[in-house]
């Protein structure tokens, strides 16, 4: 296992759920993060540097102060976020992205380790998505993440480096990420469980493929920890179910029976959704590193149901 990890993100929503993952597993985690996150971290960790990825004598710093022998890159600008400035975002998620691999590059270091995601599809496509569909994202956020997957598989492939990578649909999580246009259904399960109603900012038959947080953490370190040899491929994709907003208002309303919701089709985050496919095929990831997910819709909506009973 792994001695020493830096995680890019270290505070943000995955990034605190890998960090335990590795401290349970003996790796000292060292975090990297905006100054803004401080105070998210809970846990002890090895140690915290507060920064930003585009401050590259920093992350210099910071690779040969901690020597870690395998980087797992979360700091991004999210969807919404990145909409909201695709300058920053190229600077943050694109330009510092590809700065921070070829630090890792220059000092040998690996597995590096990229969340990119769905969105670096175009619209339209036909589901179940094959592997080696193009990818042409017609959003910032998918053009930014597109533009690292491109220079770290052509590091790797002239260069050597251990460039690892997992395309992420949906994510539910407990505590979703203000900047992420697809919060909206954790942010309907806890609206009920404070006896509030909600407005899907989407259709009622409106869905797309979706993974639980905890499947998500799971699947980096095992990535990580898989021998080099055994990925054939220089990116994944995962995916675990789909269900419509439809699914998930009735699956609220079964543990919360007052609850109450509206729903708008033909929203920008509707349009977004809709044209996103409902299955990812992740047969290769299966296949290469044993990659399975735990989480069904029921258990997913089940421990977000949990976790918003126990904040409110
Ligand atoms: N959550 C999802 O639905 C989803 C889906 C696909 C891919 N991903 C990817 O997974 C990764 C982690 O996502 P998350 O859900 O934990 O998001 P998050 O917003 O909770 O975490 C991202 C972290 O990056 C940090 N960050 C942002 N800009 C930074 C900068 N300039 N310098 C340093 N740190 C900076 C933020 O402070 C935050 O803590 C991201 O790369 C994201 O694109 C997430």
């Amino acid at each position: 296992m792994f001695k020493t990890a830096l995680i890019t993100g270290g505070n943000g929503n995955l990034g605190r759920l890998v960090a335990q993952h590795l401290e349970a597993i003996g790796t000292k985690v060292v975090s990297f993060d905006l100054p803004s996150s401080e105070g998210a971290h809970c846990e002890p960790r090895h140690a915290v540097v507060l920064g930003d990825m585009q401050d590259q004598s920093l992350l210099e710093d910071t690779l040969t102060a901690y020597k870690p022998d395998v980087v797992i890159h979360l700091a991004s600008m999210l969807s919404g976020s990145s909409q909201a400035n695709p300058q920053l975002a190229w600077e943050v998620n694109a330009t510092s992205s590809i700065r921070l691999m070829r630090l890792c590059l220059d000092r040998n270091i690996g597995p590096f380790f990229f969340a990119s995601t769905a969105a670096t599809y175009g619209p339209d496509l036909a589901s179940p998505v094959a592997l080696n569909t193009p990818q042409w994202p017609e959003n910032i956020y998918g053009a930014t993440k597109v533009a690292v997957e491109r220079m770290g598989v052509y590091l790797k492939l002239k260069q050597g480096f251990d460039f690892r990578c997992l395309r992420f649909p949906m994510v539910l999580s407990p505590s979703a990420p203000a900047g992420a246009m697809t919060a909206y259904p954790s942010h309907a399960i806890a609206a009920a469980a404070r006896g509030d109603n909600f407005t899907m900012p989407v259709a009622p038959s409106t869905g797309m493929s979706t993974l639980y947080l905890n499947d998500v953490t799971r699947s980096i370190v095992e990535i990580c920890s898989a021998p080099r040899a055994a990925l054939t491929q220089h990116a994944y994709n995962l995916h675990s179910y789909v269900f419509t907003a439809q699914d998930l208002v009735e699956a609220i309303q079964s543990r919360f029976p007052e609850f109450t919701c509206g729903f708008t089709p033909g929203s920008p985050t509707d349009d977004l959704i809709l044209r996103w496919p409902d299955v990812f095929d992740d047969r290769a990831a299966r296949a290469d590193w044993g990659w399975e997910p735990h989480y069904d819709f029921d258990a997913t909506v089940e421990a977000l149901v949990q976790f918003a009973k126990s904040q409110s």
